[in-house]
């Protein structure tokens, strides 16, 4: 009996744990975005197959990131890409993600770009 106590103790710790862990930005970002920019951010994730209209921003173009400020970042991450005139083919998440995990995804991009944009 004590036994089952402790594995259901330990069980509940480790989904607390990894729940805790999928809000981390890098998870967000693997999660929700890689599947178009891409793990490491150049935009080649496997759904950006011959046919896709726009190609997704490559994050890692330094001099291209550095246009961008953060609060253009955020505002393309919650409304998508007609908020700034891009291609609607990059989804609006201000259904899916919070504040504070898209102020996370600002800086995982500021990271793959090394840059800190416009002020
Ligand atoms: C279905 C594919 C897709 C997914 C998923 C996606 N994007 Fe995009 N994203 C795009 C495309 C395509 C563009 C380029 C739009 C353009 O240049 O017209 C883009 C552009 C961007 C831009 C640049 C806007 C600019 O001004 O150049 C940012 C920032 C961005 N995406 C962030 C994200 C983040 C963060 C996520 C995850 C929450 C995400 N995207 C998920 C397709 C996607």
């Amino acid at each position: 009996m004590k036994n089952t106590t402790l594995l259901i103790t330990s069980l509940l710790i480790l989904f607390m744990t990894q729940a805790a862990s999928a809000s981390e930005p890098e998870a967000v970002f693997k999660f929700y975005c890689a599947q178009c920019h891409g793990l490491s951010g150049a935009g080649d994730g496997p759904n950006v197959t011959a046919d896709f209209a726009t190609d997704p921003r490559n994050f890692t173009k330094t001099a291209e990131m550095e246009k961008l400020s953060d609060a253009d970042i955020k505002n393309v991450i919650l409304d998508g890409g007609p908020a700034l005139s891009k291609s609607a083919l990059m989804p609006p998440w201000s259904k899916t993600l919070t504040g504070e995990e898209v102020d996370g995804l600002v800086q995982v991009l500021r990271g793959f770009c090394n840059c800190t944009g416009k002020p």
